[in-house]
């Protein structure tokens, strides 16, 4: 494991229609990036991927952003968040990657907590969860470190047809009900 280290200067910024953008989701697609997420997709796959992070933000139900170096403008990685439905509650999920190169330099922690505060600011969903495969020590670690608390463990498929055990993790954005909480739009079943 690495050892702990400053944390470097970074931003989070959120996901627009440019280049940039489009790069992040093709360099997060290399087979070490995707091995917690079933592998690499098709350029197709990634353009469609680009489109739905922009509608996120459009149709408000969540946001996606990039991870930048500050104050060089590099991109290192990615962070968001978006509506999915978890036992009968409608809540956000989080996710995150941050390049090789940039990885072991508390990066992905920072960016979380940054957007564990731009989350709260929205105050549009009580809780935010992480459900990291068990063996993502990394991610693991991510959640411990910014708030979450671990209240499960359950298997998912995704995609279709690989299963993987993962924590369930949950941390608290608001002391909001769930009638003043905005519901799901229809047809949508979440984000990764
Ligand atoms: C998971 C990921 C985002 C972590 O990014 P990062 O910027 O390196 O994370 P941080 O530097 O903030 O480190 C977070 C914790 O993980 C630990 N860690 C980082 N890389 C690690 C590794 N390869 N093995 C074990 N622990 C690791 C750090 O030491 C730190 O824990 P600590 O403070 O207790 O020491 C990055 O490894 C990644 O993009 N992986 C591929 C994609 C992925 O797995 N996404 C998440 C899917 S759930």
């Amino acid at each position: 494991m690495p050892e702990p280290v400053e944390p470097v200067p970074i931003r989070i910024e959120p996901w627009a229609d440019a280049d940039a953008f489009l790069d992040l989701l093709r360099r997060n697609n290399a087979p070490e990036m995707t091995a917690h997420l079933g592998g690499p997709e098709t350029e197709e796959q990634l353009i469609n991927r680009h489109k739905r992070y922009l509608g996120v933000a459009e149709s408000g139900t969540g946001r996606m952003f990039r991870i930048v170096l500050d104050p060089d403008g590099d991109t290192v990685g990615g962070v968001g968040y978006w509506d999915r439905e978890w036992q009968g509650q409608m809540v956000y999920e989080t996710g995150w990657s941050v390049f090789a190169e940039h990885q072991g330099q508390g990066i992905a922690t920072e960016a979380t907590r940054l957007l564990v505060a731009r989350a709260r600011s929205e105050g549009m969903r009580r809780y935010l969860y992480a459900f990291p495969p068990i063996d993502n020590v990394a991610s693991n670690a991510i959640c411990r470190k910014t708030g979450f608390s671990l209240t499960d463990v359950d298997e998912f498929e995704y995609p279709v047809g690989n299963y993987m055990r993962c924590n369930v993790w949950r941390l608290e954005l608001a002391d909001i009900g769930p009638q003043e909480e905005r519901p799901l739009p229809r047809g949508d079943s979440g984000n990764r």
